[in-house]
């Protein structure tokens, strides 16, 4: 398919370490990441505020204080007001979502420079009440006086007390993301073993990306506060001395009498923020920049969150690869978000099954995924994965691989809830 409108550059991604919910971030709201990535930015590209026209940032579990987050990022930043922003949402591959958003409107031309990214906090998540709670505090602030204010909440059960956390469930089902790995681990057969396999791989692939020095462009320092003594500059899930013996001892955390999805072979919680640049080729090429690459192709697909949820991937691909004109052989990096070991491991079943071809409608299969080229500098099981950030982390990462190693094509794909996949196709001349 040829491609409609104009070329879209993506100039350059920066994100913060990317650390374990509740620890070096805990004091830092998911604003505060956003502005503090989304001004960094800003400062290394040298790009002048005033070149750019549109923000779009995204966050999965909002901050209920702040939900058009997008907006708040631009004032926080002290950028020009006169810059528009909207929030983007795609739960996982919100970043994506962000990304494609800004593209299109490049595209067509309604847009030039765009800031785009994602930041998610998982040691601030919005704790609500139980609906009877929220009803009784409803009925009381329109009560008249202290009887009629009182009266709500004499019927209130000690349970109704209890805080209510946001669930990493589908809404539809009412099924965790860890229970719906656990699902597809054994419907599709992969081994706890293969799950291990991957993570150790992620794990290791990280490590070494980190101690080359890879990461030190992409990765900002953080001040911790409240001393502001501390400073992060480093991702800190990554485990450079992890083996799959270690991981093969750890008990599984979703099934835990059968299955085999534990938390080394899973996402974890995470907080983190990561952004990135975009423009019309037009004006990266008049503002003299250097271009990291191009969005060349992208494809959103569904599928039934009660079947096999983060089978996303495996949809999505196939179409983001026609779009591109392209091959699976034809690609020099390969991005699979690892939300688990098991959903990667399955959705490359996918691309290699013929069954599941069929299923599409296709004549064959996307072929298999050479493993050399996939996740090479590691994934969100090693890195860790705030959701919202994860799509700008694996754009930009894959990015700067390709320049490193003067190569020009990569495929990244990232499943999310409700059963959505998410596929861009990315170049470099
Ligand atoms: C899986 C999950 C419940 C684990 O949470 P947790 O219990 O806080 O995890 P921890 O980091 O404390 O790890 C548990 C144990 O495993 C160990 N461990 C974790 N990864 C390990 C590794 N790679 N190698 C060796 N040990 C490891 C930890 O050291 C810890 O051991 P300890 O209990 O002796 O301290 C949590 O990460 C989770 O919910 N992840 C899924 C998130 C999700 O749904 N994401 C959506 C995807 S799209």
């Amino acid at each position: 398919m040829a491609r409609i409108g104009r070329r879209v550059a993506i100039v350059k991604g920066l994100r913060t370490p990317f650390v374990k919910a509740g620890t070096v971030f805990g004091e830092l709201t998911a604003l505060d990441l956003g502005r503090l990535v989304v001004q960094e930015l800003i400062q290394r590209s040298e790009i002048d505020p005033h070149e750019i026209d549109q923000l779009v940032f995204g966050q999965v579990i909002p901050t209920l204080t702040a939900t058009s987050i997008a907006r708040e990022v631009v004032l926080a930043c002290g950028l020009p007001r006169r810059i528009e922003a909207h929030t983007a949402a795609r739960a996982c591959a919100t970043s994506l979502q962000a990304l494609v958003d800004a593209a299109n409107s490049i595209a067509v031309g309604t847009s030039e420079v765009a800031i785009v990214g994602g930041t998610e906090s998982m040691s601030d998540p919005p704790i609500f009440t139980s609906r009877p709670l929220a009803q009784a505090l409803v009925q009381a602030s329109r009560a008249r006086n202290f009887s009629e204010k009182v009266k709500p909440f004499q019927k209130l059960k000690p349970k109704d007390l209890l805080p209510v956390p946001p669930a990493i469930a589908e809404y539809s089902t009412g099924m965790t993301m860890g229970e719906s790995a656990e699902k597809m681990a054994k419907e599709n057969g992969i081994s706890r073993r293969e799950q291990d396999e991957l993570s150790f791989l992620s794990h290791q692939n990280a490590a070494a990306a980190w101690k080359a020095g890879k990461f030190d462009a992409e990765v900002m320092h953080v001040p911790v506060p409240p001393a502001f003594k501390q400073v992060s500059s480093k991702d800190n899930l990554v485990r450079e001395d992890t083996s799959i013996e270690a991981l093969g001892q750890l008990r599984p955390v979703f099934d835990r009498k059968y299955g085999s999805v534990t938390a080394g072979n899973s996402s974890p919680l995470t907080d983190g923020a990561a952004a990135m640049l975009v423009m019309s080729e037009e004006r990266a090429k008049s503002l003299k920049l250097e271009v990291l690459g191009y969005l060349r192709s992208y494809a959103f697909a569904g599928t039934d969150p009660a079947d096999q949820l983060l089978q996303g991937p495996a949809y999505a691909a196939p179409l983001a690869l026609d779009r591109a004109g392209m091959k699976l052989k034809d690609f020099d990096l390969i991005d699979m978000h690892e939300a688990f070991a098991a959903q990667v491991a399955s959705n490359l079943q996918a691309f290699a099954s013929k069954d599941f071809a069929a299923r599409l409608g296709r004549s064959a299969p996307l072929g298999e995924v050479d493993r050399s080229r996939l996740n090479v500098n590691g994934g969100s099981i090693a890195l860790g994965h705030p959701f919202a950030a994860t799509g700008a982390r694996i754009v930009t990462q894959t990015l700067n691989e390709l320049k490193r190693r003067n190569q020009s094509t990569a495929l990244c794909t990232i499943c999310a809830a409700g059963g959505l996949g998410a596929a861009v196709v990315l170049e470099r001349a």
